[in-house]
């Protein structure tokens, strides 16, 4: 007992002269209410997480990696002669992998967590579509988003060529025939992309926007899209209340929770696991490097780009689909999710209320799994118009009715209880106009409200 107070009193006394003498209060992020203390109101902050561990796994490969495509003179560190006409790129991987002592603990875990990082900026973005967090005032944190989106995806992009295998090589070449057929801007990234059409050139202008230009751009995006969260608070709970106040004010900030520990340890937390799981992972699993760009011995390699690009892949497949419709259609899905907040324009955030955007996109998620899924069974098979309506079409029915479904007994059900407490609502039972001034809090604000 005694121990355990003096414990606490130094770790207090010690907190606090660190937060006088660094002001921390005054630049921390502002408090939040105690409901947050749960992983999924910071989906975002696992991103974040994710980011860094890229950033720093990224800059320790860079003490390596050579971003070029001429003969290695070194062959790899292996006995010349094994690898003499591999290029520097793909030998200064294999050297990673084989020669640096923890390289392909390293190289994996960058490479594992690319792909964590986009799942969970999918779980954040879904987790946001459903609960309607782009719904005003954060219209433009879901903007920023979206861009933070592309880019991120950009960075899985050009990483991919990185290595130099033929397999990424193909796929990197496919998507930039792609890219290229992009309305307006396609003939405009043309020069820039290819350079001066020389496979150097492609190589070091791919590792340029992987290593300096996309993260930029995403750090100015990421610094525009705190300060927008920092501006409006975190979004409460998803409510059927239109009237339910959407920010927080000076006041309620005051019986919140400060960031400076708090939360940010909470975060740091979920931050230490990530790293845990990711080297655990990694270490079980390494990475083996595919063979290298130009290797004659090794004919007939699959074209295939990472898990996130293979439903675009395989719509390519589909039978009349030509690059430029593929293209045309992920431009309308991009511009979709990005105009989202002026599409649903309706105040009730509750996927309740919002069942045809809910709809739409629960068969948008079926249909990039399914896509995904087939894209790596049958990759670069062509498939015919009747199979895919015959896939796709009952696919979306389905998801039309039992969206429906939901939507018609938890309505019901919502409805009872409005009338269980004599509030009319649209017509039928509706909440009152004038609400209560209810303070926004953990109390406050129900889920199932
Ligand atoms: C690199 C990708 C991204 C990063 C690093 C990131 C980071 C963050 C962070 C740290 C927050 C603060 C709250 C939280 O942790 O959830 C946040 C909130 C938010 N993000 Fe993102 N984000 C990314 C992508 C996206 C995307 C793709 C969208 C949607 C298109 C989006 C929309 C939002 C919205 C609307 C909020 C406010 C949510 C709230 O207040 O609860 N973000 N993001």
């Amino acid at each position: 007992m005694g121990f355990s107070n003096w414990y606490n009193r130094t770790l207090n006394r010690i907190w606090g002269f660190v937060e006088d003498r660094t002001s921390m209060k005054k630049w921390a992020l502002r408090p939040q209410p105690e409901f947050t203390f749960k992983p999924s109101y910071w989906t975002g902050a696992f991103v974040v997480n994710a980011f860094l561990y890229q950033v720093v796994s990224g800059a320790l490969l860079l003490l390596y990696y050579q971003p070029s495509t001429a003969p290695t003179l070194t062959a790899c560190g292996q006995p010349v002669g094994a690898y003499s006409a591999a290029p520097a790129a793909w030998c200064s991987t294999y050297y990673i992998l084989h020669s640096v002592p923890m390289g392909s603990l390293l190289l994996t875990s960058h490479l594992y967590g690319a792909y964590a990082m986009i799942f969970l900026m999918f779980v954040h973005f879904f987790r946001g579509y459903y609960l309607g967090v782009y719904k005003a005032p954060r219209e433009f944190s879901w903007m920023v988003g979206t861009l933070l989106m592309i880019l991120t995806l950009g960075m899985g992009f050009t990483g991919y060529l990185l290595p130099y295998t033929q397999l990424s090589y193909n796929a990197t070449n496919v998507g930039i025939v792609l890219a290229l057929r992009l309305p307006t801007i396609g003939p405009l990234l043309g020069p820039f992309i290819l350079a001066d059409g020389t496979a150097q050139g492609l190589l070091s202008r791919m590792f340029d926007a992987h290593v300096l230009l996309i993260p930029l751009g995403l750090a100015a995006l990421l610094y525009a899209h705190i300060a927008l969260f920092e501006s409006h608070g975190i979004a409460p709970p998803a409510t059927s209340d239109p009237t339910q106040r959407r920010r927080y004010n000076e006041k309620e900030d005051k019986s919140h929770v400060p960031f400076m520990p708090h939360i940010f340890w909470y975060i740091t937390k979920w931050g230490l696991l990530y790293v845990g799981l990711l080297l655990g992972i990694a270490a079980l699993w390494p990475w083996s490097l595919p063979t290298y760009v130009g290797n004659l011995a090794a004919a007939g390699v699959v074209t295939e780009p990472d898990w996130y690009f293979l439903w675009l892949f395989k719509f390519v497949d589909f039978q009349y689909v030509t690059p430029v419709l593929a293209i045309g259609v992920t431009t309308v899905l991009i511009l979709y999710f990005l105009f989202l907040p002026y599409l649903d324009r309706s105040k009730r955030t509750h996927p309740r209320d919002r069942p045809f955007f809910i709809w739409l996109a629960t068969s948008f998620l079926e249909f990039f799994v399914l896509m995904t899924v087939w894209g790596g069974e049958t990759p670069g098979v062509q498939i015919a118009p009747m199979l895919v309506a015959e896939t796709l079409g009952p696919l979306f029915l389905v998801t039309g009715i039992a969206v429906a479904l939901f939507y018609w007994r938890y309505r019901r059900n919502y409805l009872k209880r409005l009338a269980a407490r004599g509030t009319p609502f649209l017509g039928v039972y509706a909440l009152p106009t004038a609400a209560p001034a209810a303070p926004v809090g953990a109390s406050e604000v129900k889920s199932s409200e």
